[in-house]
């Protein structure tokens, strides 16, 4: 890391976080004469600080490992187990680590009864309304963690309508992916995420995912909404980059 003025608080932190993380970088404090200090100061450009960044409700390590390999402390948290080795993964309730002060969390709470191919279910269901009241309380909770900068990812659904409205909607193939899954990104304390390599066609092609009709191709299987689910890449390397660097 280049030389940086660090308080003590930040440097004591950088230290524990290097102690943690194999991809975070040493930091050795030097004593410097205070005209070497005004020299460094105006001279060497602040680098910025790794950030600790929790991926809650993320099982396959898609946007944690995009954070690590920007150079930041991530760390996802599901009730299942991690599908990707790389970084620390918490297998619990987030909701028993949302104040262990985070810089960033990126949420993936389950949509199952608040998108709108599942209220469609609520109808014949009605048991799944006290269900869906329970998901909005979770998402809301999320929104209102101890966290300065959330994003909170979920598919067109009804927290547009019972919560707030989206901050923005994207697509994976304004992220180099042919592939059509509008989702909607909920803000607090970041800029809204830039499309970084946007395919022909926009928003009235046929994807590589979708049939004819445009329903998602994918067949019937055990396995069908984790793979749906998975954030893609390019999603994830824009929001370490451009998140990752504010
Ligand atoms: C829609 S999936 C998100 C998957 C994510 N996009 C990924 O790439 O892994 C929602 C996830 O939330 C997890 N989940 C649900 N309630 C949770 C809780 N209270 N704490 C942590 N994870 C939870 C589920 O196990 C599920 O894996």
């Amino acid at each position: 890391m280049p030389l940086t003025w660090l308080t003590n608080t930040q440097r004591k932190r950088w230290k524990n976080e290097t102690a943690l993380h194999p991809h975070a970088q040493t930091f050795t404090p030097v004593r410097l004469r205070p005209s070497h200090r005004h020299w460094l100061v105006t001279r060497i450009p602040v680098v910025q600080l790794s950030m600790r960044v929790l991926v809650a409700c993320e099982y396959s390590g898609a946007v944690r490992d995009a954070f690590l390999r920007a150079g930041h402390y991530a760390a996802s948290c599901d009730l299942l187990p991690s599908d990707s080795p790389l970084g620390d993964h918490y297998q619990c309730d987030v909701r028993d680590i949302l104040d262990h002060d985070w810089d960033m969390m990126v949420a993936h709470p389950p949509c199952t009864y608040l998108c709108s191919s599942g209220l469609h279910w609520n109808k014949r269901r009605p048991e799944r309304a006290q269900q869906t009241e329970e998901a909005l309380a979770f998402v809301r909770l999320l929104l209102e963690a101890p966290v300065p900068r959330i994003a909170l990812e979920n598919p067109i659904g009804c927290i547009s309508t019972r919560i707030r409205k989206p901050d923005q909607v994207v697509q994976p193939w304004q992220y180099g992916h042919d592939a059509s899954k509008a989702t909607c990104l909920w803000l607090k304390g970041l800029p809204l995420l830039q499309p970084t390599d946007v395919l022909p066609g926009g928003k009235g092609a046929r994807r590589a995912n979708q049939t004819p009709s445009g329903q998602n191709r994918l067949p019937p299987s055990a396995d069908r909404w984790k793979i749906r689910s998975e954030t893609y890449s390019g999603i994830a390397d824009a929001m370490a980059q451009q998140w990752g660097n504010l």
